[in-house]
């Protein structure tokens, strides 16, 4: 992947916002110190904001070791200014702290997948191209698509197509894919894409199974624990009057990050930088259909936690970083 001369470049989201998000009421030159990426990726985001902010400095993190190693090739000419480690968001607390990194004065999180991810049918996320039903952005996770597909009861597959799809069909789809798999099991994404196709019809634009393929994809990868876990290292992390910045891509994720971002504004917490959140300009929605769900919200640290918070962080591996 890294090397790939077909791969898409993934066009980052929300480019102008995330930057003006980080800067605040000051100027780009004023704000010193590290920002986290949690969600590097293919480094857009990474790279505009060091290209923008000339005293910051990057640590960039990813769960996807594919990924990361592009992200270290295209960012390599920014030198000592970056430090990029493989780690979920949910591990990535005692890195920063490990690396002497926290506090910081900027969190980015930009969950969800990477175009580069599309181009790779062996990594199972493609609805165009057949690879085994994988979907694991990090692949020591024991947990495949196919494990789900395959031995997930019937009402439990319906509930995640419905509601981390917004697959309004899916309890049809649900009984057949246990009827299907009675036969043979699923071990490749076209047969049950296909399946999922006959069973959802036609719906506009998309591929009938993209809804269903984002389901078992957010559950592969626990997104909604990641994004719990990220708002929590965002929190203890950041400096007082650092900045968090959170892009979501499906409404059932913004309402969890709104929710948790003023319940903790209540207790003194944050500051919300923005009540409603950002969404692309038509521009942009033109240019980059990815970006047209996304929504953008900010919130500033008020004040240090005092204490290391009774909560443990439940996988903190400190090693690993380069
Ligand atoms: C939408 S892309 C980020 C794109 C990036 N902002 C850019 O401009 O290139 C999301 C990335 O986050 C990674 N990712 C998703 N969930 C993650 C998690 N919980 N921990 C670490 N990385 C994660 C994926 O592997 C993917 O590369």
């Amino acid at each position: 992947m890294p090397n790939d001369p077909n791969a898409r470049v993934h066009v980052p989201v929300l480019l102008g916002e995330v930057l003006e998000a980080f800067r605040g009421s000051g100027t780009a030159e004023e704000l010193e110190g590290w920002i986290v990426d949690g969600t590097v990726g293919s480094g857009g985001h990474a790279r505009a904001v060091l290209e923008h902010f000339p005293r910051v400095k990057l640590f960039g993190a990813d769960q996807d070791p594919e990924v990361l190693a592009y992200a270290r090739r295209s960012l390599s000419d920014f030198g000592s200014r970056v430090v990029l480690c493989q780690a979920r968001v949910s591990q990535l607390y005692p890195r920063l702290v490990a690396e002497g990194v926290a506090p910081v004065v900027g969190f980015l999180l930009d969950l969800g997948v990477n175009s580069l991810h599309f181009d790779h049918p062996e990594r199972g996320f493609s609805l165009q191209a057949d690879g085994p039903l994988d979907m694991r952005m990090d692949p020591t996770r024991a947990r495949t698509a196919a494990d789900i597909v395959n031995h997930w009861d019937e009402e439990d597959l319906a509930d995640l197509f419905f509601y981390e799809g917004d697959e309004r069909n899916s309890r049809a789809i649900a009984r057949a894919v246990v009827a299907a798999r009675a036969r043979a099991p699923f071990a490749r994404t076209l047969p049950l894409a296909d399946l999922i196709a006959e069973c959802a019809g036609g719906r506009g634009r998309i591929h009938p199974a993209t809804r269903c393929f984002q389901a078992l994809r957010r559950a592969v990868n626990e997104e909604g624990e990641e994004l719990r876990h990220g708002l929590r290292v965002a929190e203890r992390a950041l400096a007082d009057g650092g900045r968090a910045v959170v892009i979501t891509f499906h409404s059932l994720e913004d309402g969890f990050v709104r929710k948790v971002l003023q319940e903790r504004a209540r207790e003194g917490c944050w500051r919300l930088a923005n009540k409603k959140p950002c969404g692309p300009g038509a521009a942009e929605r033109r240019a980059n259909p990815r970006a047209r769900s996304a929504l953008l919200r900010c919130a500033v640290r008020q004040r240090l936690p005092a204490a290391p918070r009774g909560e443990a962080f439940a996988d903190d591996p400190a090693e690993g970083c380069a």
